[in-house]
């Protein structure tokens, strides 16, 4: 891991503006600076950098960050590849700490399986080429099927022999470490003894993201019923299933040329279409798509083409991923290959050009796809019928962004037409699975308020419950303007004992960090703070807004983003210099501190009355009676208080 000295160097040495500016041009107006958005297409530009606030945001589509996640969202690095190019562009040298003995001994094992099977793909490849069995069966197979060597050689493909154990000797031989080569699944234990699994296959070995092999799938030559057509690489410490898009190495650049990923099934149909010249090509091994694969999709484009054969058992797994992949939203399009053809040889028989009119000419909505295909299996039975309506009007309701709004209207027009009802009909039921939708989530986030405002009510609200529901609302507020202000001013000069931050910490401490801030992004912020101060670090802003939890990031972007702003009023009725945000940070401190004990009060104060409602025995009831005294008094002189620095 980077330390975190060396991140605060990194951060400390950080121009958005230079590094927005060598993937963007940008002009000055005013304090800001404009470009064009490299985020979506526009004429005009609306991509707007505030080197002030260390952020920038598109007021045409929306985006906004900070400078890695800039270089996270426009050159698709992670958080730590952002930070190296960072050090790199910045001449700061790397430090890193020692990680955990697990997280050592992961990363010791996923290298030494690369290494592996960066080895393995070396001797299969030589083999292809250069030994006689490889020539003669393997090459020559995949030469039969019309794959050329510059194709074979920049997928690396090769071939394992029929020999017992050809592999597991050279790897031994090159001590290999027996238990890792297991771990690969190239070499399996039979008799005791390590022999190679994947004899007498063609080796189409696997990339990750960045292009090292993570693994690989092994095709049997010729027909055998007895033996699967493919075997493939166990799950591993670097073979997810779940994670891996076939080709996706091969296929990043072209995909965000075209702005456009084509899905198919199988190794052989990526490789036959990059040999036609058409790269932006994954491959799902026929599989229903994941969330972390649909993710990965979305990393680079919004437009997702599916190219299956027309009666593959694929298409059923495609369309059970595409509720998920709605609501990423992804633009799923589906084109249906003939005859029993597969892109593979489908492109080998029409050719490059004619493929490409296929499928811009055969692209079919998914979602209008899958309503035709239900339709057709419902027949006449108005049962079924019914519930296809249910089940298109929640698939329709799942596009529920600004942005997507006239596609949803689209659908809804399209499919009232085709199952033909009234598309104000339809539109109702859509709504109502959005609202539902909401009140769900709704629900979960008030969950812990509800709870607490109806546990509190017991029958009629009282005025203590209306003063509660006032201050739930303000609650989010008063939090975020807590964080806020540890993050703007933790390093300032509290007195000439401490600073802001840790009279802050101190005040937390006397009354219970937990009970002050409900909100637990907020708390997380808070505590990371606090862990960095307890290191000797004192964090800025900066070191938030760069944060590797892209949560906490967007948090710490929200945060700085509001701006405290003097209300005209106030501007046209006081002559004289206008006190600024930073002259004015102790009463923020304090105010905010303040309400927050008032509000912790509140609920001691609540939490005894119902003890007190529960209480069957005299002089514990006298004693919570003093103690709601007690409390009613601190609520008050605090209110006091809280007034003065407001009022004042
Ligand atoms: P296909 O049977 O369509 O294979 O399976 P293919 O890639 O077109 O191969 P050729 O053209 O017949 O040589 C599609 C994908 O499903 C996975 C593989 O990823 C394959 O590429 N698969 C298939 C397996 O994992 N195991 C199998 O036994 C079969
Ligand atoms: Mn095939």
């Amino acid at each position: 891991m980077i330390t975190q000295h060396t991140i605060q160097q990194i951060l400390s040495r950080i121009d958005i503006i230079d590094i927005v500016g060598s993937f963007v041009k940008l002009k000055k107006r005013g304090t800001n600076y404009l470009g064009l958005c490299p985020f979506h297409n526009e004429k005009t530009p609306s991509f707007t950098v505030s080197p002030v606030k260390e952020i920038y945001k598109c007021f045409g589509c929306g985006k906004s960050g900070n400078s890695i996640s800039f270089l996270m969202d426009h050159e698709k690095y992670s958080y730590v590849e952002a930070l190296r190019w960072l050090a790199n562009r910045y001449n700061v040298e790397i430090e890193e700490t020692e990680v955990s003995p697990a997280v050592k001994e992961l990363q010791q094992t996923a290298d030494s399986l690369y290494i592996i099977n960066s080895f393995a793909q070396k001797f299969f490849s030589d083999n292809l080429f250069q030994n006689e069995e490889g020539r003669d069966i393997g090459l020559s197979y995949l030469q039969e099927r019309g794959f050329h060597e510059d194709i074979i050689r920049k997928f690396q493909l090769g071939y394992c022999s029929k020999d017992k154990s050809a592999f597991a000797s050279a790897a031994i031989a090159a001590q290999y470490n027996p238990e890792y080569l297991l771990k690969t699944g190239l070499v399996v234990l039979r008799d005791e003894k390590l022999s190679d699994n994947y004899r007498g296959r063609i080796i189409f070995p696997v990339h990750n993201q960045t292009g090292k092999i993570i693994g690989f799938g092994a095709r049997i030559i010729g027909k055998n019923d007895k033996a699967p057509k493919y075997i493939n690489t166990p799950e591993n410490e670097i073979y997810i299933k779940s994670k891996i898009l076939y080709g996706s190495y091969f296929a990043r650049q072209a995909i965000d040329k075209t702005d456009e990923c084509l899905l198919v099934e199988g190794y052989t149909d990526v490789i036959s279409l990059h040999q036609a010249g058409i790269e932006n090509v994954v491959a799902s091994g026929g599989t229903s798509l994941t969330p972390d694969q649909l993710r990965l999709i979305k990393k680079y484009t919004n437009n997702l083409t599916i190219i299956y054969d027309g009666d593959s058992a694929g298409i059923k797994a495609a369309l059970r991923g595409l509720d998920l992949a709605l609501e990423e939203g992804l633009n799923v399009q589906l084109v249906l290959i003939p005859d029993k053809e597969d892109p593979d040889s489908y492109v080998r028989k029409i050719g490059r050009e004619a493929f490409r009119e296929f499928v811009e000419n055969n692209k079919k909505d998914i979602v209008l796809f899958q309503l035709e295909v239900s339709l057709k299996d419902a027949g006449n039975d108005t049962n079924k019928k019914s519930a296809i309506v249910n089940r298109i009007a929640e698939t329709i309701s799942r596009l529920n962004k600004t942005e997507d709004f006239t596609k949803q209207q689209d659908y809804i027009r399209q499919c009232a037409g085709l199952l033909k009802i009234d598309e104000e009909g339809l539109n109702a039921l859509v709504n109502k699975f959005i609202r539902e939708r909401i009140t769900k989530q709704e629900n979960k986030i008030h969950a812990e308020e509800d709870k607490y405002a109806t546990e509190s009510t017991g029958t009629l609200p009282t005025q203590e419950d209306d003063d509660l529901i006032d201050l739930i609302h303000k609650d989010e507020l008063v939090e975020r303007n807590m964080t806020r202000v540890l993050l703007e001013f933790g390093s300032y000069t509290w007195d000439d004992k401490q600073n802001v931050a840790n009279f802050i910490f101190g005040e937390f401490d006397n009354n219970g960090l937990h009970d002050l801030i409900d909100n637990r992004q907020l708390l997380q912020i808070i505590q990371i703070y606090r862990t960095w101060v307890d290191d000797g670090i004192l964090p800025t802003p900066k070191s938030f807004l760069y944060h590797e939890n892209a949560d906490i990031s967007a948090m710490a972007v929200g945060l700085m983003d509001t701006r405290y702003e003097l209300s005209q009023n106030w501007k046209e009725h006081y002559d004289g210099p206008m006190p600024t945000r930073e002259d004015l940070y102790r009463e923020e401190v304090i105010s905010t501190l303040t309400y927050l004990k008032i509000r912790k009060i509140k609920r001691l104060i609540i939490e005894n009355q119902k003890d007190l409602e529960k209480s069957k025995n005299p002089d514990e009831q006298f004693h919570l009676l003093q103690t709601h005294q007690h409390l009613k008094e601190m609520e008050i002189n605090l209110t006091k208080e809280y007034g003065t620095v407001i009022y004042r």
